[in-house]
């Protein structure tokens, strides 16, 4: 019995370091003290000893036991310690290292080009004016001079709005001359910058681009004012003072009279080549650019929108937006503008 005792004891020993989690020694602690384990059969062979022995080998199984279980407790406690020890190793962080960045938008290359040029004109004392896309056949075409079977109708390939009368997709910013002079008086002084729409989808054209429409109104403005603002307005949106504009004669119904203003083209600088003699493919080496639509208020325009044209006058303009962009940012295709590809919206 005393050998047994003895042995058992140094195979818990053994069992007991060698457990390397609390899952483990909980075992090991079952299959020696458990209700079935090894120390409660020496417990049963008691009974069949004589009295003496019963004494000396119950006191040593009892001292054995107590030593155990000191140990065990123990190494519950190892266990413990190397836990913590290796969540330290294993879950540590560095809280001075920068977090991930999410990535951030920003606006579209459009929106900031937008942005420039309402700032070029409120350095010039513009004002802005907005109007609705979807927009009252009156404002788009009547009040402009354009009636019904006008014929500078079909210029302009109308969506029209299939359960709203008489209502269009604006095809042009100048709506918005009318609807600021009739709820303005002059002087007017506005630009108004938006979204229209046409039946056109090419490699130049698309159902919605983006105009700008200028217009100022008080007593004595001429065409020197409007080529005043128009080649100032383009000096800076180009970033170059050395571009030069002209008139061509055109014909708008809403302006009398009405013309065609070309620039200097921003890339070759009016020479029709490059620096390095190349030939300049923008301007067609003409060195100039057709840029904007412009004209003298027409009176009838005026007297529509509730001015009298003996007391004042004005210039209007328009200009498509999309393509001044895609000059000043060297983009070579429209629909780059407005497919909305990551990799080219990144670049600006
Ligand atoms: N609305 C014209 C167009 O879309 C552009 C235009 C021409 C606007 C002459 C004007 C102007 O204000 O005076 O083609």
């Amino acid at each position: 019995m005393h050998t047994h005792i003895e042995t058992l004891k140094k195979d818990m020993i053994h069992h007991i370091s060698a457990a390397k989690s609390a899952e483990s020694l909980k075992e090991v602690e079952v299959k020696y003290f458990g209700k079935n384990g090894l120390f409660n059969g020496i417990m049963r062979q008691l009974k069949d000893l004589s009295d003496d022995e019963k004494r000396t080998i119950g006191k040593l199984a009892n001292e054995t036991k107590q030593v155990l279980e000191a140990r065990v407790s123990e190494r519950y406690l190892e266990l413990e310690d190397a836990l913590m020890a290796n969540l330290a190793e294993s879950e540590w962080m560095d809280v001075t290292v920068p977090g991930a960045q999410p990535i951030q938008g920003h606006r579209h290359v459009l929106t900031q080009f937008m942005d420039e040029v309402e700032a070029v004109f409120a350095r010039m004392g513009f004002s802005v004016a907005d109007g609705p896309e979807v927009e009252e056949e009156h404002y788009n075409f009547d009040q402009l001079n354009i009636p019904a079977n006008h014929p500078a109708r079909d210029m302009q390939d109308t969506f029209w709005v299939a359960n709203l009368p008489r209502h269009v997709l604006r095809t042009q910013t100048s709506s918005v001359q009318i609807r600021h002079m009739e709820t303005h008086q002059p002087p007017v002084r506005i630009i108004t910058m938006g979204k229209t729409f046409r039946k056109d989808s090419d490699a130049t054209h698309s159902p919605m681009f983006h105009q700008l429409e200028g217009l100022m109104v008080d007593t004595d403005i001429s065409m020197a004012h409007l080529k005043a603002v128009i080649t100032e307005v383009l000096q800076q949106i180009f970033e170059d003072d050395s571009i030069k504009t002209r008139f061509r004669i055109s014909y708008f119904p809403f302006v009398e009279p009405g013309m065609e203003a070309d620039c200097t083209c921003p890339i070759c600088h009016g020479s029709g080549k490059l620096n390095n003699g190349v030939p300049c493919r923008l301007c067609k080496q003409t060195g100039w650019l057709e840029i904007l639509g412009a004209g003298m208020v027409h009176p009838q325009v005026l007297k529509n929108a509730g001015y009298d044209p003996e007391q004042v006058t004005g210039f209007a303009f328009g200009m498509g937006l999309d393509r001044m962009a895609m000059i000043k940012h060297r983009i070579n295709h429209l629909r780059l503008l407005f497919e909305n590809d990551l990799r080219f919206i990144e670049q600006f």
